[in-house]
């Protein structure tokens, strides 16, 4: 009997709900040892507890530490603050990891393999901004502060070259703009620098490259990175990129990891344009739960929902409409279901 490991559910916004059970049905048939507790957070937690992060959700997460979530909307401009970022700063998810490999051939990139760890609490994200007045135009001056801490960047950049080292990577890149942000984006390629050289140096390559070029570099020639490491805003640009490599969000899941908690989610959003119309694709999702299985040192449980996984999408075929398929979300959550139990 293995052992149980209490977990957070929170089903989200959107197609939230459809691909958290779809993911519940493969890892219920793979038997994933998980205690859900599910809780309410964003448009949802608003409408039940008129709060975007109610503090029910908060305190069942501090006592699992670990949590499994669907999108969660956030309005654009006015409205209420990201929930996503209040669970990074409440948690200290200070580590958000992205890996991006191709699943389905046939796509623009062949054989892509790499991950993006990015910053999750400090940078431009940290949300200190505000308007200057000129004359009776209060919007006249929109300005926004950043702020790097050398501690911030060290717990980042070991939990990548930590990350990269136990995986079995080659390579970390860097990637920064201090040729222009010298002192915000600058202390991150020093503190990248100097902890390279007292602590992994020979141990795995390092490189570094500015970000204009790497975006260039990635979709010229993906294949020469392995980790990427790098600070807030240019992670959640980046990895986004990445997850274009290897077909779009639908395929793109990610882990936030702090000292506090770890919370599993896709990297899309809550897709409200085909909410309810059983045409979302749960795979991010999934790939997420896999690496919250990796996580709890479950990797023999992850192996196989991700073998299910590529089974489904290339020898069944069955794939959702973003894939070029024509399965609904329920169709190809039966498909996986049933790769698992004679898997
Ligand atoms: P989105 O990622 O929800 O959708 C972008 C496009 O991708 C849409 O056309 C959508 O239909 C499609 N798409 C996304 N996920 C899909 C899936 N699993 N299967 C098939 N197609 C999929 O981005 P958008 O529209 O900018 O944001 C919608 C809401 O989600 C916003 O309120 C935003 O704040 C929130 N959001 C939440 C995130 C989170 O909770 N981690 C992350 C990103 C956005």
């Amino acid at each position: 009997m293995m052992k149980r490991i209490p977990a957070t559910l929170i089903p989200g916004d959107g197609i939230g709900p459809e691909i958290v059970d779809a993911t519940l049905a493969v890892l219920d048939a793979l038997g994933a040892p998980f205690d859900w507790d599910s809780q309410v957070a964003g448009l949802a937690g608003v409408q039940a507890a008129g709060d975007p992060l109610p503090q029910a959700a908060v305190d069942s997460i501090r006592r699992t530490r670990l949590a499994l979530k669907g999108p969660l909307e956030t309005p654009s401009g006015g409205g209420y603050r990201s929930s996503n970022v209040r669970l990074r700063e409440e948690f200290k998810l200070y580590a958000n990891l992205r890996p991006a490999r191709t699943l389905v051939p046939g796509g623009r990139f062949e054989n892509i393999d790499l991950v993006v760890v990015r910053e999750n609490l400090e940078g431009l994200y940290i949300g200190h901004e505000h308007y200057v007045q000129i004359d009776d135009d209060p919007h006249a001056v929109a300005m926004a502060t950043g702020i790097n801490t050398r501690a911030g960047c060290r717990h980042i950049l070991e939990y990548a070259f930590e990350h990269a080292i136990a995986t079995g990577r080659k390579k970390v890149t860097i990637v920064h703009k201090a040729n222009i942000m010298k002192a915000l984006t600058g202390i991150f390629k020093e503190t990248a620098e100097q902890m390279y050289a007292d602590k992994y140096k020979g141990r795995i390559e390092m490189d570094s490259v500015i970000v204009d070029a790497c975006a260039m570099k990635l979709v010229l020639n993906p294949w020469q990175f392995d980790v990427l490491v790098t600070t807030n805003l240019f992670g959640d640009i980046l990895s986004d990129l990445v997850s274009g490599l290897i077909g779009g969000l639908g395929m793109a899941p990610g882990a936030n990891i702090g000292a506090d908690a770890a919370i599993f989610e896709a990297v899309h959003g809550s897709a409200p344009d085909i909410a309810g119309k059983d045409m979302a694709n749960p795979t991010a999702l999934l790939l997420a739960a896999a690496l919250m299985l990796d996580h709890v040192q479950h990797a023999d449980l992850a192996a196989r929902l991700r073998k299910a996984i590529d089974e489904t999408l290339n020898i069944d075929k069955v794939r959702t409409g973003d894939l070029g398929g024509n399965a609904g979300t329920a169709a190809y959550t039966r498909a996986l279901v049933s790769r698992v139990r004679n898997g």
